[in-house]
This record gives structure tokens, C-alpha cells and sequence, in this order.
């Protein structure tokens, strides 16, 4: 790793400088948090999941014209993507109410949504992440109007396409964060899909068992993180067919 300049190192991923201008390389750690990293834990064969998981989302983002970061994967833990500048939002898509909006509101978990509702808070661990409203993100000028409309489109783009990508493999995409960044080409700027997009930062049930398939099974304990990932690996054709909780992570090109 010495080869490299490291520019940034967060909770999931560590950043590098790229071999071209522009670029950079996401490692994928598989160090698991939750609750604002109060509860922490290492979480063997996560990032190569996660890092496997996020090319596949991408490159079908791109590959149905919706713009990403995504360049391509290097090796089993680390992609190439195009550096640019995040927007400091996490914008949360909800089909199904679950988490801190079941909570907010008094919904119970599961309940469906009359449409998607598109959240945005505040990037900021020190706050928490607040859930903040397109009056603060104006009037703070986090982003501009124009970003706002471009952002939307981006987040109910990529959620169209992955609920459909879950439901065929019998999936419910209950809700998702993105994060979306600023690239220049020339003159003009443009919104990307940046980050990453796996069981990490999305709410995945299976549509039969109600069985949960991401993050929240290890916020709520609810058994192998690994073995849950590896199964959404496994329904989107991505593991080799014998693999079980009983084989480590082998990813298939
Ligand atoms: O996940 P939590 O209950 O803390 O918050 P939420 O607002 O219910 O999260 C909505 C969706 O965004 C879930 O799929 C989370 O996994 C994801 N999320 C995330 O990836 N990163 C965050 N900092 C906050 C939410």
C-alpha cells in the first residue's frame, strides 16, 4: 500500500490516489459500524463482498445511462472510480418505512410507502447526520437548486433500477442511501453516483421469509453478516453455486 497516497480513510473504505488525474481507488475495509460507529466490529470477507456487490450495481447503472463514478474493479478488494467532489448529503430513497423513519413517525416497520420519499441529511458524524429539509440545503447552499432537481432524478433513477434488480431475485428493497458527486468535464459539471451501493448502505428483505439481507443484521444482531451478503452475491449470479455459510467469500469474475 505504500505506492499509493492515501487521501482519505473513513469508516468502511479507505480512498487512494489513482495511477491517472481524476482518479481514484476505493478499498473496500471490512470493518463494519453502526450507530454513528458506537457499535464497531470486523466483519471477515465484507469488503470483498461489498466491494464486488458495488460493481455490479454500478456498472448496471451505467450501463443503463444512469452517470456513476464507477470505472471498473481492480482486484477483490479495490475499484478504480473517478475522483470528484461529494455533495456533503446522504440521500436516503424509501419505498417501505423501516429504521429512523418508522421510528420518527410511529409507522410500523414494512408498511409501504404511497411512493418513494427521497430524505436528505446532513453528512456529519459529529451531528449524527441530521435529516435536514431543501430550506437548509438552499439557504446553506449545500447545493444548488439545479443540483436538487438533478439529485432527484439521479436517486429515483437508481432506485427504479434497484428494486427491479432485487425483485428478480426475489428481494424488496425497502430503502437505500447515495451519495452524489460533482465531476467536471471541461466547462461543465455534472452529478455522478458516487460511493458505493451493497447491503451496506440499503434495507434488503427477502419477499417470501421477510428474512434480512443487509446491514441490519449486524445493528440488530441478528446473525452472520457474511452469510446474509453472500446470499444476495449468490441470487445475482455472482458466487459460485456451491458456495454455503460453510465456504469463504470466492467471487466469480
Ligand atoms: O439505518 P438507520 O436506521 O440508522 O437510518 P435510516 O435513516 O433508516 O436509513 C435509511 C437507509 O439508508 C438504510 O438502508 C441505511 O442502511 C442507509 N443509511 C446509510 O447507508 N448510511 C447512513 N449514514 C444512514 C443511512
Amino acid at each position: 500500500m505504500s505506492r499509493r497516497k492515501k487521501i482519505y480513510e473513513g469508516k468502511a473504505k479507505i480512498l487512494y490516489e489513482g495511477p491517472e488525474p481524476g482518479t481514484i481507488v476505493q478499498y473496500f475495509k471490512d470493518d463494519a459500524t453502526a450507530f454513528n460507529a458506537q457499535k464497531k466490529d470486523v466483519i471477515e470477507g465484507k469488503g470483498v463482498l461489498n466491494n464486488r456487490l458495488s460493481e455490479y450495481f454500478m456498472t448496471g447503472l451505467n450501463t443503463i445511462g444512469v452517470p456513476t463514478h464507477f470505472i471498473r474493479r481492480l482486484n477483490m478488494r479495490e475499484q478504480l472510480v473517478r475522483s470528484c467532489e461529494i455533495i456533503p448529503l446522504e440521500v436516503i430513497v424509501r419505498n417501505f418505512a423501516a429504521g429512523t423513519m418508522a421510528k420518527r413517525l410511529g409507522m410500523e416497520e414494512g408498511t409501504q410507502l404511497p411512493r418513494p420519499i427521497v430524505e436528505y441529511c446532513l453528512k456529519d458524524d459529529k451531528l449524527g447526520d441530521p435529516l435536514v429539509t431543501e430550506e437548509h440545503i438552499a439557504a446553506f447552499g449545500w447545493a444548488s437548486q439545479q443540483d436538487m432537481d438533478d439529485i432527484l432524478s439521479l436517486a429515483l433513477r437508481v432506485n427504479d433500477f434497484m428494486a427491479g434488480v432485487m425483485y428478480g431475485v426475489g428481494i424488496r428493497l425497502v430503502d437505500f442511501k447515495i451519495e452524489i458527486g460533482r465531476v467536471y468535464d471541461g466547462d461543465f459539471q455534472r452529478l455522478v453516483v458516487a460511493d458505493e451501493i451493497s447491503p451496506d448502505s440499503c434495507r434488503l428483505w427477502d419477499i417470501e421469509t421477510g428474512r434480512k439481507l443487509d446491514k441490519d443484521v449486524f445493528r440488530r444482531d441478528l446473525g452472520s453478516l457474511t452469510d446474509a451478503y453472500t446470499e444476495v452475491a449468490r441470487r445475482l449470479g455472482l458466487m459460485p453455486k456451491a458456495a454455503t455459510a460453510m465456504t469463504k467469500p470466492t467471487l466469480i469474475n
